[in-house]
Formats: C-alpha cells, structure tokens, sequence
C-alpha cells in the first residue's frame, strides 16, 4: 500500500517536474523573439512557474523515488540494471532542471539569456520522461 502511494506521488511529481519544466522551457523560447518588456514579462512569470510547480514537483519525484528505492534496493534494484540507466537519466534531468532554473532567474532579472541552453534543457526533460517511462515498462536486463 505505501509503495503504490509512493509510486502514485512520484508519477505527479514527474508530471509537474518534467511537465512543466518543458513547458516553461519551450514558452521561453517562443517569447524570447518578442520586444524586451513583453520577454522580461515571461521570464518573471516563468520564473514564478519553476519555484511554485517545477522544483516543488522535482523535490516530490526524487524523495518518493528513493525510498521507493531503498525500500527494496536489496531485493529489486541494486542488480537491475534498467534501474541504473533510469537512476542516471534522473541525474541528467535534474542537472537540465538546475540549468533551466538557473537561466531563467537571470533573464527574469534583467540579463540578456540566449534561448539555446533553455531550448536544449526543455528537450532533455521531454527525452529523459520518455526514457524512463519506457525503462520501467521494459524492465531490461532484469531475470
Ligand atoms: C526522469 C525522471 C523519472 C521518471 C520519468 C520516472 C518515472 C517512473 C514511472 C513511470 C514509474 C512506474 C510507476 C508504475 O509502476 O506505474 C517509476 C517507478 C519508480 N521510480 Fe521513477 N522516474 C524517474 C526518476 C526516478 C528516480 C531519480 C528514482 C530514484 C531516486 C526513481 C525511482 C523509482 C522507483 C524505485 C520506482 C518503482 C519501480 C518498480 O515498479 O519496481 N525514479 N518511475
């Protein structure tokens, strides 16, 4: 019961994080071809978006995440090894998340922040949720 409810707040979790990281990510990208003012307006707004659902939502996934994973590591995951590639792409993710952030609190105080990194965090989120929906689902390398 407790593990079914820590997969259940972990899936939120993702949709939030993953979710709404890409779409902060991807609307950035479009409003940074507009005028100046209209451009600091999104990234303040987006910014309020990162610290209200996407780190919150970050937070949520990896705490449900690992004790989920320590509560069977013995018995599930340590040998699993669609569990190790799915623990690296959590990595991956969280560090694009971190970019993200980072990028967007500059350009919602004023900074000039060229979309590129933005655009290439916001791709890796939607990669990495498909990556590890799939890796649970096949569970590869496992006996
Ligand atoms: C990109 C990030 C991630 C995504 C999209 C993701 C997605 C999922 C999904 C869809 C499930 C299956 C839920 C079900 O059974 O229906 C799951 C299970 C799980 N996740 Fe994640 N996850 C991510 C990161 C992580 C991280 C970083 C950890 C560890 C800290 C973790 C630990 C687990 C564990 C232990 C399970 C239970 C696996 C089982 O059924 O035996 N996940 N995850």
């Amino acid at each position: 019961m407790l593990f079914l409810v820590l997969k259940i707040v972990h899936v939120v979790g993702n949709v939030m994080w993953l979710g709404g990281g890409a779409a902060a990510a991807f609307t950035f990208v479009l409003l940074a071809r507009e005028d100046p003012k209209t451009r600091l307006a999104a990234a303040q707004a987006l910014r309020k978006i990162m610290l209200r659902l996407v780190s919150p939502g970050m937070s949520i996934s990896l705490t449900a995440g690992l004790i989920m994973l320590l509560m069977f590591w013995g018995d599930l995951y340590a040998k699993a090894p669609w569990m190790h590639a799915k623990l690296t792409v959590g990595l991956i993710a969280a560090g694009f998340s971190g970019v993200l952030s980072g990028r967007l609190r500059r350009a919602a105080a004023g900074t000039e922040v060229t979309p590129g990194a933005i655009k290439l965090a916001g791709a890796v989120l939607v990669f990495s949720a498909i990556a590890n929906v799939a890796f649970v689902f096949l569970r590869f390398g496992q006996h």
